[in-house]
């Protein structure tokens, strides 16, 4: 994230995890050049001794303002773990994704390969393979197991249907970024939300959860306010009416 106030900062993610966050997501290409683990330190620090789970990234950094690079070679892998596990001052990153599989110019395998051989050393519990193809995701599977995918995906999203398919099949979680891309003002959503008393986002974020049991939402925000509003769509009610509303508003058919 790029850094505004720590202070407040800080008090946004911690009121998230007071009000029931399970897991905090963060990277190194989130963060600005001039303070790259920005991001990492904040969420360590907000985690630490709370029992939430951090999901950090590695092969994707910031190299200016608005350029990045991507690069999953066995050795930035492993680099960028040592430095993800001095900034959480652990023995063992929890969650650790591959950000830009389909950036990087090494096949897959090589990065999968390094987190595999991090996995059995205890650094990395569960391995994230973030940006990929369900080609990616057999290729990488054949060398050891993936425990969560990351992916582009909202109602306007086709571009992840099959990996989500596939994770349904396959019982790994997928966690949907960037959920609330839409291409529409959702009028019906927004009238459904006015007479629920909630807002729009809230539904919309409601309905993508319901479309999979293996799916979780990453919803980001710069406020408490909104923190608090998305945590609270998994346990908006849900109904016929809603789903309605939201294929009928939002969701591109194939
Ligand atoms: N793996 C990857 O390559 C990748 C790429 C991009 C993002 N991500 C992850 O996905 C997260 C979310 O992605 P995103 O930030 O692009 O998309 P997003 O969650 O779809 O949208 C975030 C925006 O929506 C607003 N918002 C969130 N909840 C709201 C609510 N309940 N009511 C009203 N407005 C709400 C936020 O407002 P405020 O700013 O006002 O709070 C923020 O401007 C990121 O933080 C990151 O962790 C991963």
């Amino acid at each position: 994230m790029t850094p505004r106030d720590r202070a407040a900062d800080l008090a946004m993610i911690r009121a998230g995890i007071a009000a029931g966050t399970a897991i905090l997501d963060t990277a190194r290409a989130y963060a600005q050049v001039d303070a790259p683990l920005y991001g990492e330190e904040l969420a360590a620090e907000a985690a630490r001794g709370t029992g939430v789970i951090v999901a950090t990234k590695g092969g994707h950094s910031r190299t200016s303002a608005n350029t990045w690079d991507a690069d999953i070679s066995a050795g930035r892998i492993r680099s960028d773990v040592e430095t993800s596990l001095r900034v959480f001052g652990g023995e063992r990153l929890e969650l650790y994704y591959l950000h830009r599989v389909d950036l990087a110019d090494q096949p897959v395998e090589e990065g999968m390969s390094a987190l595999a051989a991090l996995r059995d050393e205890g650094k990395v519990a569960r391995i994230g393979l973030s940006n990929v193809t369900v080609a990616e995701l057999e290729r990488a599977t054949a060398i050891a197991r993936v425990d969560a995918v990351q992916n582009l995906h909202s109602a306007m999203g086709r571009e992840s249907a099959e990996v989500l398919a596939w994770c349904e099949a396959s019982e790994v979680p997928f966690f949907a970024y960037s959920p609330l891309r839409s291409s529409s003002k959702a009028p019906r959503l927004a009238a459904m939300a006015a007479a629920r008393g909630v807002s729009r986002q809230r539904l919309q974020l409601r309905a993508l959860l319901e479309s999979s049991p293996v799916l979780s939402v990453i919803s980001g925000a710069t406020r408490p306010e909104t923190v608090l509003d998305s945590l609270a769509a998994e346990s908006e009610p849900w109904d016929e009416e809603l789903q309605t509303a939201y294929e009928e508003d939002l969701v591109i058919k194939a």
